[in-house]
């Protein structure tokens, strides 16, 4: 394969294809250098004293990790001062973070994840970073939460890094997937994986089962038919995996095919489900899609949703389009 660098492909996206403006390849190229940054730190483990707890805690309750924070500040950092944003939100952070006076704005908004799978960094297990882009509403000049509150078919780009054996960058602009890997030695992507297609079918499943006793009906029913297995309604033996780091459960998916579950239970009701719309269902639903997937809350598409808070949470079931469309199945049989 001809060795495209992700530069490359971009300007050919812009020029070419049209289909990418010229602030919103900075801001890409802007975020894979953090990306970059990012890798190069998580890569260095304990030898960087970055391991363990930073002695924080974020809005959401959660005991932040070194690696959460560090993540964080390489993004807003990175991002600050080349004039393609008018504001940024993160996981890590309560609201949205302005760009500062002395720095040029620019037309989006941009959100993260920076590092999910942060039970996994201690582990050295694989970890990773999720963005969404968003414009910026016309004629907002300060964005508030309100700004960012748009439903996920309105975003114009979504992306995740895995930082694992190897740093892959997937990558969506509305107009198919594409993975580019890290070269380490010349400190570049290099697209490795154009127009990635999600298999329809698919006998593996991705779910933290420790939960299922707090499940709703479908899902109970849906999870015990895969581990019936041949003799079972489904006729088939389903393999079972489970990272609990959602971009390689989602790589794996974007790979060879399989379902990801984190759906709603009633362990808190405050909490309609683990994971977050803005930075985490979101992105990963516009990825799946666009690959030929499904993404669901069960009762709908998780891109359809209007969202009502930056750290809103969701049900989230995405993967192989039939099982997917089973499950939403079973939640419609429950209501019925
Ligand atoms: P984060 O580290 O950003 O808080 O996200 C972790 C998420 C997701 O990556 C993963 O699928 C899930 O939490 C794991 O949850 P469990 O620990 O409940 O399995
Ligand atoms: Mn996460
Ligand atoms: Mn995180």
């Amino acid at each position: 394969m001809k060795r495209i660098t992700l530069t490359r492909f971009l300007i050919d996206e812009q020029y070419n294809r049209k289909a990418v403006p010229a602030d919103l390849r900075l801001l890409i190229e802007v975020v894979s250098r953090s990306i970059k940054a990012i890798s190069t730190t998580v890569g260095k483990g304990a030898l960087a004293g970055i391991l363990g707890d930073a002695g924080s805690g974020n809005i959401q309750g959660e005991a932040q990790k070194k690696l959460d924070v560090i993540a964080n500040e390489i993004l807003l950092e990175a991002n600050e001062w080349g004039g393609h944003l008018a504001a940024m939100a993160s996981e890590e952070m309560e609201g949205p973070h302005a760009i500062p006076h002395r720095f040029p704005k620019g037309e989006y908004l941009l959100l993260f994840d920076p590092l999910d799978g942060s039970s996994n960094i201690d582990v050295n297990t694989s970890v990773g970073t999720i963005f969404s882009v968003l414009r910026c509403p016309e004629g907002v000049n300060k964005p508030t939460e309100a700004a960012f509150l748009q439903p996920g078919t309105a975003q114009v780009c979504a992306g995740f890094a895995v930082y694992g054996p190897s740093t892959v960058l997937v990558l969506t602009l509305g107009a198919g997937v594409h993975t580019f890997t890290l070269d380490r030695e010349q400190g570049g992507f290099v697209l490795t994986q154009q127009h990635v297609k999600i298999p329809a079918d698919t006998q593996e499943f991705a779910i933290n089962m420790s939960n299922m006793r707090h499940w709703e009906p479908p899902m109970k029913r849906y999870v015990e038919e895969m581990l019936a297995g041949k003799t079972g309604p489904l006729g088939r033996d389903y393999n079972m995996r489970w990272i609990a780091s959602m971009v390689a459960d989602v790589f794996r998916i974007l790979t060879r095919g399989g379902i990801f579950m984190y759906p709603r239970d009633n362990k808190d009701p405050s909490k309609p489900g683990r994971l977050r719309l803005m930075y985490e269902a979101n992105p990963m639903a516009m990825i799946i899609e666009q690959a030929g997937g499904a993404a669901s809350t069960g009762r709908e598409r998780i891109l359809d949703i209007v969202p009502t808070a930056l750290h809103q949470r969701v049900p989230v079931i995405l993967g192989s389009k039939n099982e997917v469309e089973r499950v939403v199945g079973y939640h419609q049989a429950a209501s019925e």
